[in-house]
């Protein structure tokens, strides 16, 4: 029998190898990064200022907000300006081992579907996200949880 990997097999379908689980610290230094990088936003439609820190496997760290526009549909979500930002600055390679959101407006938030489909496409099976809950509080979850049905080519 041949064990050749599949050229066509998402990393996501890789059975799980969990890496050390994430410190509190780490998440803490994620979120702080999120909150940082929100300020940077340019959101003047929607006033909805939002910031994600990317932890990568290799270590790296990597933010990005949104960026509006005035066709409206032209708007970058900051999970995918972070994203493309990682990939831009360490390659296309990159594994998603967390990423954190968070929004200036004290509101409870979970990222959009095309940011989930895209968190997805450089993710791993223990990918975590963090994003804003109730009440200030921080949800978690991986992102085979808020995306199960995943498009894949
Ligand atoms: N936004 C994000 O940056 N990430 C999300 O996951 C949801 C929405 C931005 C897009 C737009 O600039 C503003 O939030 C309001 O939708």
């Amino acid at each position: 029998m041949s064990s050749k990997p599949d050229p066509n097999r998402h990393p996501s379908q890789d059975s799980p190898s969990p890496p050390a689980a994430l410190l509190p610290a780490q998440a803490a230094d994620l979120q702080q990064r999120a909150i940082a990088v929100a300020h940077h936003a340019y959101a003047p439609y929607s006033n909805f200022r939002v910031g994600a820190a990317i932890l990568l496997t290799d270590g790296n760290i990597v933010t990005g907000c949104n960026v509006e526009n005035a066709s409206y549909r032209l708007t970058v979500c900051a999970e995918q300006a972070a994203i493309a930002a990682a990939i831009s600055l360490h390659g296309p390679t990159i594994r998603i081992r967390a990423i954190a959101v968070a929004n200036l407006n004290d509101t409870a938030s979970q990222p959009c579907g095309a940011c989930r489909q895209t968190i997805h496409e450089f993710s791993t099976p223990d990918t975590i996200v963090f994003y804003p809950a109730e009440a200030g509080t921080i949800a978690r979850a991986t992102i085979a949880e808020l995306l199960p049905a995943a498009f894949l080519l």
